[in-house]
Protein backbone atom coordinates (compact mmCIF):
# COMPACT_ATOMS: atom_id res chain seq x y z
CA UNK A 1 0.00 0.00 0.00
CA UNK A 2 1.41 3.53 -0.65
CA UNK A 3 2.38 5.30 1.95
CA UNK A 4 0.20 8.45 1.90
CA UNK A 5 -2.80 5.88 1.79
CA UNK A 6 -1.32 4.30 4.53
CA UNK A 7 -0.90 7.66 6.55
CA UNK A 8 -4.44 8.18 5.74
CA UNK A 9 -5.90 4.98 6.97
CA UNK A 10 -3.74 5.41 10.31
CA UNK A 11 -5.18 8.52 10.88
CA UNK A 12 -8.85 7.61 10.22
CA UNK A 13 -8.74 4.78 13.09
CA UNK A 14 -6.62 7.14 14.97
CA UNK A 15 -9.58 9.54 14.74
CA UNK A 16 -12.09 6.69 15.60
CA UNK A 17 -10.34 5.28 18.38
CA UNK A 18 -9.64 8.95 20.20
CA UNK A 19 -12.81 11.03 19.06
CA UNK A 20 -15.33 8.38 18.97
CA UNK A 21 -14.10 6.03 21.85
CA UNK A 22 -14.47 3.19 18.91
CA UNK A 23 -12.55 -0.01 20.49
CA UNK A 24 -9.14 -0.77 17.47
CA UNK A 25 -11.15 -3.55 16.30
CA UNK A 26 -14.48 -1.25 15.04
CA UNK A 27 -12.56 0.98 14.26
CA UNK A 28 -10.56 -1.10 11.68
CA UNK A 29 -13.29 -2.58 10.33
CA UNK A 30 -15.02 0.93 9.76
CA UNK A 31 -12.18 2.66 7.97
CA UNK A 32 -10.94 -0.38 6.06
CA UNK A 33 -14.19 -1.36 4.97
CA UNK A 34 -13.76 -3.12 1.40
CA UNK A 35 -11.55 -1.25 -0.57
CA UNK A 36 -8.02 -0.54 0.76
CA UNK A 37 -6.66 -3.62 0.57
CA UNK A 38 -7.76 -7.27 -1.27
CA UNK A 39 -6.96 -11.03 0.15
CA UNK A 40 -6.72 -12.14 3.79
CA UNK A 41 -2.95 -11.90 4.32
CA UNK A 42 -2.69 -7.91 2.97
CA UNK A 43 -5.66 -7.16 5.74
CA UNK A 44 -3.96 -8.99 8.30
CA UNK A 45 -0.78 -6.95 7.88
CA UNK A 46 -2.50 -3.68 7.79
CA UNK A 47 -4.31 -4.53 10.78
CA UNK A 48 -1.34 -5.45 12.81
CA UNK A 49 0.90 -2.14 11.72
CA UNK A 50 -2.94 -0.32 12.65
CA UNK A 51 -2.66 -2.25 15.78
CA UNK A 52 1.06 -0.87 16.20
CA UNK A 53 0.36 2.50 15.41
CA UNK A 54 -2.45 2.72 17.93
CA UNK A 55 -0.42 1.19 20.80
CA UNK A 56 2.74 4.05 20.00
CA UNK A 57 0.53 6.50 20.01
CA UNK A 58 1.46 7.89 23.39
CA UNK A 59 5.20 7.27 22.72
CA UNK A 60 4.55 10.05 20.03
CA UNK A 61 2.58 12.20 21.92
CA UNK A 62 5.70 11.75 23.92
CA UNK A 63 8.07 13.65 20.68
CA UNK A 64 5.62 16.27 19.63
CA UNK A 65 4.05 19.66 20.47
CA UNK A 66 0.28 19.40 21.27
CA UNK A 67 -2.23 20.28 17.80
CA UNK A 68 -0.25 17.93 15.51
CA UNK A 69 -3.01 16.47 12.98
CA UNK A 70 -3.62 12.47 12.72
CA UNK A 71 -2.33 12.71 9.27
CA UNK A 72 1.16 14.18 10.81
CA UNK A 73 0.94 11.88 13.39
CA UNK A 74 0.53 8.96 11.33
CA UNK A 75 3.80 10.33 8.98
CA UNK A 76 6.14 11.08 11.66
CA UNK A 77 5.47 7.39 12.37
CA UNK A 78 5.51 5.66 8.98
CA UNK A 79 9.21 7.69 8.45
CA UNK A 80 10.30 6.90 12.03
CA UNK A 81 11.32 10.57 12.78
CA UNK A 82 10.86 10.44 16.55
CA UNK A 83 12.68 9.64 19.58
CA UNK A 84 11.15 9.03 22.68
CA UNK A 85 12.33 10.35 25.80
CA UNK A 86 13.87 8.15 28.00
CA UNK A 87 11.07 7.81 30.43
CA UNK A 88 8.66 4.60 31.04
CA UNK A 89 5.51 6.27 29.90
CA UNK A 90 7.22 7.29 26.30
CA UNK A 91 9.17 4.07 25.94
CA UNK A 92 6.67 1.64 26.43
CA UNK A 93 3.94 3.91 25.58
CA UNK A 94 1.29 4.97 28.34
CA UNK A 95 -0.46 7.69 30.17
CA UNK A 96 1.83 9.12 31.91
CA UNK A 97 -0.72 9.59 35.00
CA UNK A 98 -1.47 5.28 34.61
CA UNK A 99 2.60 4.63 35.00
CA UNK A 100 2.48 6.48 37.93
CA UNK A 101 -0.87 5.02 39.52
CA UNK A 102 1.28 1.40 39.16
CA UNK A 103 4.68 2.30 40.62
CA UNK A 104 2.29 2.71 43.32
CA UNK A 105 1.69 -0.80 43.89
CA UNK A 106 4.51 -2.51 41.82
CA UNK A 107 8.32 -2.07 41.75
CA UNK A 108 10.11 -0.70 38.46
CA UNK A 109 11.24 -4.36 37.42
CA UNK A 110 7.73 -5.75 37.58
CA UNK A 111 6.20 -2.51 36.20
CA UNK A 112 7.93 -2.76 33.35
CA UNK A 113 6.93 -6.36 32.93
CA UNK A 114 3.27 -5.39 32.87
CA UNK A 115 3.90 -2.85 30.29
CA UNK A 116 5.34 -4.65 28.06
CA UNK A 117 3.37 -7.80 28.40
CA UNK A 118 0.40 -5.70 27.60
CA UNK A 119 1.72 -4.39 24.25
CA UNK A 120 1.50 -7.97 23.07
CA UNK A 121 -1.69 -9.79 21.75
CA UNK A 122 -2.66 -12.92 23.88
CA UNK A 123 -5.23 -15.59 22.44
CA UNK A 124 -7.02 -18.09 24.64
CA UNK A 125 -9.76 -20.00 23.02
CA UNK A 126 -12.21 -22.24 25.67
CA UNK A 127 -13.38 -25.37 24.49
CA UNK A 128 -17.29 -25.25 24.61
CA UNK A 129 -18.04 -29.20 26.07
CA UNK A 130 -21.50 -28.43 25.09
CA UNK A 131 -21.27 -28.44 21.84
CA UNK A 132 -17.78 -30.91 21.31
CA UNK A 133 -15.30 -32.67 23.18
CA UNK A 134 -11.87 -31.57 24.64
CA UNK A 135 -9.93 -34.60 22.07
CA UNK A 136 -11.99 -33.48 19.28
CA UNK A 137 -11.54 -30.01 19.44
CA UNK A 138 -7.86 -30.13 19.98
CA UNK A 139 -7.47 -32.69 16.96
CA UNK A 140 -9.22 -29.61 14.76
CA UNK A 141 -7.03 -27.12 15.97
CA UNK A 142 -3.95 -29.78 14.89
CA UNK A 143 -5.52 -30.24 11.63
CA UNK A 144 -5.84 -26.04 10.91
CA UNK A 145 -2.31 -26.04 11.85
CA UNK A 146 -2.95 -24.41 14.98
CA UNK A 147 -0.15 -24.63 17.35
CA UNK A 148 -1.60 -24.72 20.85
CA UNK A 149 -0.41 -25.54 24.86
CA UNK A 150 -3.77 -26.43 27.20
CA UNK A 151 -3.84 -24.77 30.40
CA UNK A 152 -2.19 -27.13 33.48
CA UNK A 153 -5.06 -25.38 35.76
CA UNK A 154 -8.06 -25.28 33.41
CA UNK A 155 -7.81 -28.31 31.30
CA UNK A 156 -10.55 -26.33 28.63
CA UNK A 157 -8.52 -23.04 28.14
CA UNK A 158 -5.89 -23.87 25.57
CA UNK A 159 -3.37 -20.70 24.39
CA UNK A 160 -2.84 -20.19 20.77
CA UNK A 161 0.39 -20.06 19.86
CA UNK A 162 0.55 -19.61 15.89
CA UNK A 163 -2.46 -20.04 13.55
CA UNK A 164 -2.18 -20.29 9.52
CA UNK A 165 -5.55 -18.33 10.26
CA UNK A 166 -6.84 -15.59 11.69
CA UNK A 167 -8.20 -17.21 15.41
CA UNK A 168 -11.68 -15.95 14.38
CA UNK A 169 -11.33 -17.44 10.90
CA UNK A 170 -10.94 -21.12 12.41
CA UNK A 171 -13.44 -23.70 11.60
CA UNK A 172 -13.91 -24.89 15.36
CA UNK A 173 -14.52 -21.09 16.28
CA UNK A 174 -16.82 -20.60 13.39
CA UNK A 175 -18.79 -23.47 15.01
CA UNK A 176 -18.49 -22.38 18.04
CA UNK A 177 -17.36 -25.30 19.67
CA UNK A 178 -13.95 -23.04 20.43
CA UNK A 179 -14.79 -20.05 21.86
CA UNK A 180 -12.10 -16.91 21.74
CA UNK A 181 -12.32 -16.24 25.75
CA UNK A 182 -9.34 -15.40 27.83
CA UNK A 183 -7.82 -17.55 30.81
CA UNK A 184 -8.77 -14.86 32.93
CA UNK A 185 -12.22 -14.72 31.89
CA UNK A 186 -12.12 -18.67 32.90
CA UNK A 187 -10.95 -18.13 36.27
CA UNK A 188 -13.67 -15.79 37.55
CA UNK A 189 -16.00 -18.40 37.03
CA UNK A 190 -13.93 -21.04 38.54
CA UNK A 191 -13.86 -18.93 41.49
CA UNK A 192 -17.65 -18.82 41.42
CA UNK A 193 -17.45 -22.54 41.59
CA UNK A 194 -20.91 -23.40 40.15
CA UNK A 195 -22.59 -26.52 40.43
CA UNK A 196 -25.47 -27.80 38.76
CA UNK A 197 -27.73 -27.49 42.12
CA UNK A 198 -26.87 -23.76 42.07
CA UNK A 199 -29.59 -20.68 41.57
CA UNK A 200 -27.02 -18.03 40.63
CA UNK A 201 -27.43 -14.25 39.58
CA UNK A 202 -24.90 -12.47 37.31
CA UNK A 203 -25.55 -8.64 37.64
CA UNK A 204 -23.22 -7.04 35.09
CA UNK A 205 -23.99 -10.26 32.43
CA UNK A 206 -24.11 -9.59 28.59
CA UNK A 207 -22.68 -10.47 26.37
CA UNK A 208 -22.67 -13.56 28.34
CA UNK A 209 -19.49 -15.21 27.92
CA UNK A 210 -19.15 -16.06 31.44
CA UNK A 211 -22.86 -17.04 32.02
CA UNK A 212 -22.23 -19.10 29.14
CA UNK A 213 -19.22 -20.90 31.10
CA UNK A 214 -20.95 -20.92 34.01
CA UNK A 215 -23.94 -23.13 32.03
CA UNK A 216 -21.42 -25.10 30.39
CA UNK A 217 -19.61 -26.38 33.65
CA UNK A 218 -23.03 -27.13 35.39
CA UNK A 219 -23.58 -28.90 31.88
CA UNK A 220 -26.84 -26.90 31.32
CA UNK A 221 -28.32 -28.24 34.51
CA UNK A 222 -27.55 -24.67 36.57
CA UNK A 223 -30.21 -21.94 36.73
CA UNK A 224 -28.83 -18.69 36.26
CA UNK A 225 -31.18 -14.95 36.13
CA UNK A 226 -28.51 -12.34 33.86
CA UNK A 227 -29.15 -8.79 34.20
CA UNK A 228 -26.97 -5.92 32.21
CA UNK A 229 -28.39 -2.07 31.87
CA UNK A 230 -28.16 -2.57 28.03
CA UNK A 231 -30.66 -3.91 26.24
CA UNK A 232 -28.84 -4.18 23.24
CA UNK A 233 -26.03 -6.14 25.09
CA UNK A 234 -28.42 -8.50 26.05
CA UNK A 235 -29.96 -9.18 22.65
CA UNK A 236 -26.14 -9.62 21.54
CA UNK A 237 -26.16 -12.44 24.56
CA UNK A 238 -29.03 -13.99 23.66
CA UNK A 239 -28.16 -14.87 20.07
CA UNK A 240 -24.60 -16.10 21.64
CA UNK A 241 -26.47 -17.81 24.07
CA UNK A 242 -27.80 -19.48 21.60
CA UNK A 243 -25.64 -20.31 19.29
CA UNK A 244 -22.79 -21.49 22.38
CA UNK A 245 -25.95 -24.37 22.93
CA UNK A 246 -27.05 -23.02 26.31
CA UNK A 247 -30.49 -24.14 27.39
CA UNK A 248 -31.87 -20.79 26.94
CA UNK A 249 -34.76 -22.20 29.14
CA UNK A 250 -32.86 -22.86 32.40
CA UNK A 251 -31.32 -18.71 32.00
CA UNK A 252 -33.29 -15.43 32.73
CA UNK A 253 -32.28 -12.55 30.87
CA UNK A 254 -33.48 -9.22 32.94
CA UNK A 255 -33.31 -5.75 31.63
CA UNK A 256 -31.95 -3.64 34.91
CA UNK A 257 -29.87 -1.83 36.81
CA UNK A 258 -28.09 -4.11 39.33
CA UNK A 259 -26.48 -1.07 41.49
CA UNK A 260 -29.86 -1.20 43.78
CA UNK A 261 -31.19 -4.47 43.36
CA UNK A 262 -32.99 -6.30 46.08
CA UNK A 263 -34.68 -9.67 45.60
CA UNK A 264 -35.24 -13.11 46.47
CA UNK A 265 -32.24 -15.13 47.62
CA UNK A 266 -29.97 -16.99 45.19
CA UNK A 267 -26.90 -19.39 46.17
CA UNK A 268 -24.34 -17.06 44.03
CA UNK A 269 -23.71 -14.12 42.82
CA UNK A 270 -21.32 -12.76 40.03
CA UNK A 271 -20.06 -9.01 39.53
CA UNK A 272 -18.56 -9.21 36.71
CA UNK A 273 -18.48 -5.45 36.89
CA UNK A 274 -18.15 -2.60 34.04
CA UNK A 275 -14.50 -1.31 34.46
CA UNK A 276 -11.81 1.08 32.91
CA UNK A 277 -10.56 -2.56 31.00
CA UNK A 278 -7.31 -1.34 31.38
CA UNK A 279 -6.35 -5.27 32.21
CA UNK A 280 -7.42 -5.99 28.52
CA UNK A 281 -4.99 -3.17 26.54
CA UNK A 282 -3.49 -6.56 25.15
CA UNK A 283 -6.61 -7.37 23.40
CA UNK A 284 -7.13 -3.58 22.17
CA UNK A 285 -4.42 -1.07 22.87
CA UNK A 286 -7.10 1.39 21.65
CA UNK A 287 -7.40 1.32 25.48
CA UNK A 288 -5.12 3.04 26.08
CA UNK A 289 -6.36 6.16 24.55
CA UNK A 290 -9.63 6.21 26.03
CA UNK A 291 -8.36 5.58 29.62
CA UNK A 292 -9.05 8.08 32.23
CA UNK A 293 -8.83 8.87 35.82
CA UNK A 294 -12.25 10.15 35.82
CA UNK A 295 -13.42 7.03 34.20
CA UNK A 296 -11.95 4.49 36.48
CA UNK A 297 -13.40 6.27 39.48
CA UNK A 298 -16.58 6.37 38.34
CA UNK A 299 -16.24 3.19 37.30
CA UNK A 300 -15.04 1.81 40.68
CA UNK A 301 -17.92 3.65 42.72
CA UNK A 302 -20.37 1.73 40.41
CA UNK A 303 -18.74 -1.41 41.29
CA UNK A 304 -19.03 -0.88 45.13
CA UNK A 305 -23.28 0.19 44.52
CA UNK A 306 -23.12 -3.19 42.80
CA UNK A 307 -20.89 -5.42 45.00
CA UNK A 308 -23.30 -4.14 47.86
CA UNK A 309 -26.19 -5.56 45.55
CA UNK A 310 -25.11 -8.88 45.49
CA UNK A 311 -23.94 -9.21 48.93
CA UNK A 312 -28.28 -8.19 49.75
CA UNK A 313 -28.68 -11.52 47.24
CA UNK A 314 -26.53 -14.39 47.44
CA UNK A 315 -24.53 -15.31 50.21
CA UNK A 316 -21.45 -16.06 48.33
CA UNK A 317 -20.49 -13.47 45.87
CA UNK A 318 -17.57 -13.29 43.07
CA UNK A 319 -16.59 -9.90 42.08
CA UNK A 320 -14.55 -9.37 39.72
CA UNK A 321 -12.84 -6.60 36.90
CA UNK A 322 -10.86 -6.84 34.22
CA UNK A 323 -8.58 -3.77 35.40
CA UNK A 324 -4.58 -4.00 36.67
CA UNK A 325 -5.43 -0.92 38.61
CA UNK A 326 -6.11 -1.34 42.36
CA UNK A 327 -8.88 1.21 42.53
CA UNK A 328 -11.15 -1.16 40.62
CA UNK A 329 -9.97 -3.79 43.02
CA UNK A 330 -8.34 -4.03 46.36
CA UNK A 331 -9.92 -0.27 47.00
CA UNK A 332 -13.37 -1.50 46.10
CA UNK A 333 -13.03 -3.73 48.79
CA UNK A 334 -11.97 -1.90 51.33
CA UNK A 335 -14.76 0.36 50.64
CA UNK A 336 -17.10 -2.38 51.94
CA UNK A 337 -17.71 -3.17 55.78
CA UNK A 338 -15.46 -6.29 55.70
CA UNK A 339 -16.70 -7.03 59.92
CA UNK A 340 -19.51 -9.40 58.78
CA UNK A 341 -17.81 -10.97 55.88
CA UNK A 342 -14.70 -13.70 54.93
CA UNK A 343 -12.86 -13.33 51.88
CA UNK A 344 -11.97 -16.22 50.14
CA UNK A 345 -9.58 -17.89 47.72
CA UNK A 346 -11.43 -20.81 46.26
CA UNK A 347 -8.66 -21.24 43.71
CA UNK A 348 -4.87 -21.65 44.28
CA UNK A 349 -2.97 -20.95 41.09
CA UNK A 350 -4.01 -17.41 41.01
CA UNK A 351 -1.76 -14.99 42.70
CA UNK A 352 -2.15 -12.51 45.38
CA UNK A 353 -3.65 -8.71 45.09
CA UNK A 354 -1.28 -6.20 45.60
CA UNK A 355 -0.18 -5.02 49.05
CA UNK A 356 -1.78 -1.56 49.28
CA UNK A 357 -4.20 -3.31 51.45
CA UNK A 358 -3.58 -5.49 54.68
CA UNK A 359 -6.02 -8.31 53.04
CA UNK A 360 -4.30 -8.89 49.79
CA UNK A 361 -3.21 -12.51 50.61
CA UNK A 362 -7.01 -12.70 50.21
CA UNK A 363 -8.31 -11.86 46.98
CA UNK A 364 -6.82 -12.50 43.66
CA UNK A 365 -4.79 -11.15 40.81
CA UNK A 366 -4.36 -12.79 37.03
CA UNK A 367 -0.98 -10.51 35.94
CA UNK A 368 -0.33 -10.34 32.08
CA UNK A 369 3.13 -11.24 32.47
CA UNK A 370 2.51 -13.78 34.68
CA UNK A 371 -0.62 -16.06 34.16
CA UNK A 372 -0.24 -14.43 29.93
CA UNK A 373 -3.38 -13.24 29.74
CA UNK A 374 -5.61 -10.25 30.63
CA UNK A 375 -5.02 -8.42 34.15
CA UNK A 376 -7.76 -9.36 36.29
CA UNK A 377 -9.01 -8.55 40.11
CA UNK A 378 -11.13 -11.20 41.74
CA UNK A 379 -12.29 -11.22 45.39
CA UNK A 380 -14.50 -14.14 46.72
CA UNK A 381 -17.04 -12.41 49.32
CA UNK A 382 -19.44 -14.81 51.84
CA UNK A 383 -20.79 -13.74 55.25
CA UNK A 384 -19.37 -14.98 58.57
C1 LIG B 1 -17.48 -6.30 31.89
S1 LIG B 1 -19.02 -6.25 31.10
C2 LIG B 1 -19.70 -7.83 31.49
C3 LIG B 1 -19.16 -8.94 30.67
C4 LIG B 1 -19.90 -10.26 30.90
N1 LIG B 1 -19.90 -10.65 32.29
C5 LIG B 1 -19.28 -11.36 30.07
O1 LIG B 1 -18.49 -12.15 30.60
O2 LIG B 1 -19.58 -11.44 28.88
C6 LIG B 1 -19.94 -5.21 32.14
C7 LIG B 1 -21.42 -5.14 31.82
O3 LIG B 1 -22.03 -4.36 32.84
C8 LIG B 1 -23.15 -3.72 32.28
N2 LIG B 1 -23.53 -2.65 33.22
C9 LIG B 1 -22.95 -1.44 33.42
N3 LIG B 1 -23.58 -0.76 34.40
C10 LIG B 1 -24.56 -1.57 34.85
C11 LIG B 1 -25.56 -1.45 35.86
N4 LIG B 1 -25.65 -0.36 36.62
N5 LIG B 1 -26.43 -2.47 36.04
C12 LIG B 1 -26.35 -3.61 35.27
N6 LIG B 1 -25.43 -3.76 34.31
C13 LIG B 1 -24.53 -2.78 34.09
C14 LIG B 1 -22.66 -3.27 30.92
O4 LIG B 1 -23.75 -3.05 30.06
C15 LIG B 1 -21.78 -4.45 30.52
O5 LIG B 1 -22.53 -5.34 29.73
Amino acid sequence: MRSKLLADVLAKVLYEVEVRRASLDIAFKKVCRGSYVKGLDRREELYRTVRKFVSDYHKLMCCVERGVSYRGLARLWLEGRYVPPNAVHCTYSYPKWFVDELLKVLDLGELVEVLKAMNERVWWLRINTLLSSEEGVLRRLELEGVEYVVSKEVPYMVRVLSSRKPVRLLGVVKEFKAVPQDLSSAAVVEALKPSPDDHIVDLASAPGMKTSLIMMLCENRGRVVACDKSLRRLAVMKDLLRRFGVDLSRVTLVHTDSTYLTCRRFDKALVDAPCSNSGAIGKDPGIKISLTRGKVLRNASTQLKMVCSALRLAGYVTFSTCSILPDEGEFVISGLDLSGLRLLRPIDWVGSGYSVVDFYGSVMRLMPHKNLCEGFFIAVLTSK
